[in-house]
C-alpha cells in the first residue's frame, strides 16, 4: 500500500525502531526493496534521487514503476514512495508527479532565512496533497570529486525553527556522511543529537548516510531519536559484488548465461539479502502494521 511517511516514522519514534529508506536506481532496485520489505513485513521508504530519476527518464517513471510494483505485486506493508535531497524545483516536480513524501533539501541554499522560506512554502503545498515532507539543516559531508569533507554538525537551534516549520521529519548532520567512511572518522555525535533531540521533541529524525556506520551506533542513534535511516551506497556495494562474482566465474559465457535476467539475477538477489538485513538491524521487521 502507498502511503505518505509521516504516520510510519511516527510509529517508528514511539517505538525507538528506525525504518530504512532505500535508494532505488531502477526496476531491479525497486523490486528487491519491496520483496524484502514485503518478507520481513516492515513499513519500507523507497526514494529516487534527481541523478536517478535522470537515468530512468523522469520522476514521473519512477512513481509509475513503484506504484505498479506495489500494486501487481500484492505489496501488504505501507510504502513511503520518497524524493531524496530534492532541490525547490524537484519538489515541486515530485509533488505533482505522484510521490507520497518529498525532501526538500534547502542546505545547499545560500543562507538559513532561504531554507526556511523554502521550506515552508513546500510544507504548505505538499500537506495540501497530503503528501509528507522531510528538510534539511546543516549539510552532509561526503566524498565529492575524491575530496572526502568531515560530517557537519548541525546547530540545534536552526533544527528547532526549521520543526516548528511543521515538516514532518528532520535531517541533521550529527558527523554523518555520504558513502564510504574514511578510515580516521570520528563516528556520531550523539551529545549534538541528544541536543537536538531535547528541543525537537517528538519529530522523528533522519540520519543519512547509513552505509558504513556501526550497527551499534545506527542502535545508539536510533534509542537517542533516530527515526528514518538513508541507504544507499551499501546496495549498489552488493549488486555491484554479486554481478562481478556472476561474471567472473565465467557464468555469462555458459549456455544463454548472457540472458539478461541470468545476468542480472545475482545482484537483484544480493539487494533482497542485505535490505533484509538492515531492515533486522533497524528493528522495523514485523512493524508493517504499528
Ligand atoms: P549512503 O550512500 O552513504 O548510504 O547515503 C545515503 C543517503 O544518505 C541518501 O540520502
Amino acid at each position: 500500500m502507498l502511503v505518505n511517511a509521516t504516520a510510519m516514522l511516527q510509529s517508528a519514534e514511539k517505538g525507538h525502531y528506525g525504518i530504512g529508506a532505500f535508494n532505488t536506481n531502477n526496476l531491479e532496485w525497486a523490486t528487491a526493496i519491496l520483496d524484502a520489505a514485503e518478507e520481513l513485513q516492515s513499513p519500507v521508504i523507497i526514494q529516487c534521487t534527481s541523478g536517478a530519476a535522470k537515468w530512468q527518464t523522469s520522476f514521473r517513471v519512477v512513481a509509475d514503476i513503484v506504484k505498479d510494483l506495489v500494486e501487481d505485486k500484492g505489496i501488504t506493508v505501507p510504502v513511503a514512495l520518497h524524493l531524496d535531497h530534492g532541490s525547490y524545483d524537484a519538489a515541486l516536480e515530485c509533488i505533482k508527479a505522484g510521490f507520497t513524501s518529498v525532501m526538500y533539501d534547502g542546505s545547499h541554499e545560500p543562507d538559513f532565512e532561504t531554507n526556511l522560506k523554502r521550506t515552508a512554502e513546500i510544507v504548505k503545498l505538499a500537506h495540501s496533497k497530503g503528501i509528507s515532507v522531510e528538510a534539511e539543516v546543516g549539510g552532509i559531508g561526503g566524498t565529492e570529486d575524491g575530496v572526502t569533507s568531515a560530517g557537519e554538525l548541525a546547530d540545534p537551534e536552526q533544527c528547532k525553527a526549521i520543526a516548528d516549520l511543521g515538516v514532518d521529519f528532520l535531517a541533521c548532520g550529527i558527523g554523518n556522511i555520504h558513502g564510504i567512511y574514511p578510515a580516521d572518522w570520528q563516528g556520531l555525535s550523539f551529545q549534538r543529537l541528544q541536543e537536538i533531540k531535547a528541543l525537537t521533541g517528538d519529530l522523528p529524525l533522519v540520519l543519512h548516510g547509513g552505509t558504513g556506520i556501526p550497527v551499534d551506533q545506527i542502535q545508539k542513534a536510533i534509542s537517542l531519536g533516530i527515526s528514518k535511516i538513508n541507504v544507499n551506497t551499501d546496495l549498489q556495494l552488493v549488486f555491484a559484488a554479486a554481478t562481478r562474482k556472476y561474471i567472473e566465474e565465467g557464468k555469462d559465457q555458459q549456455g544463454k548465461g548472457y540472458d539478461p535476467r541470468k545476468v542480472l539475477k545475482p545482484g537483484r538477489e544480493a539487494i533482497v539479502a542485505r535490505t533484509e538485513e538492515l531492515i533486522k538491524e533497524f528493528g522495523s521487521d514485523g512493524k508493517g502494521w504499528n
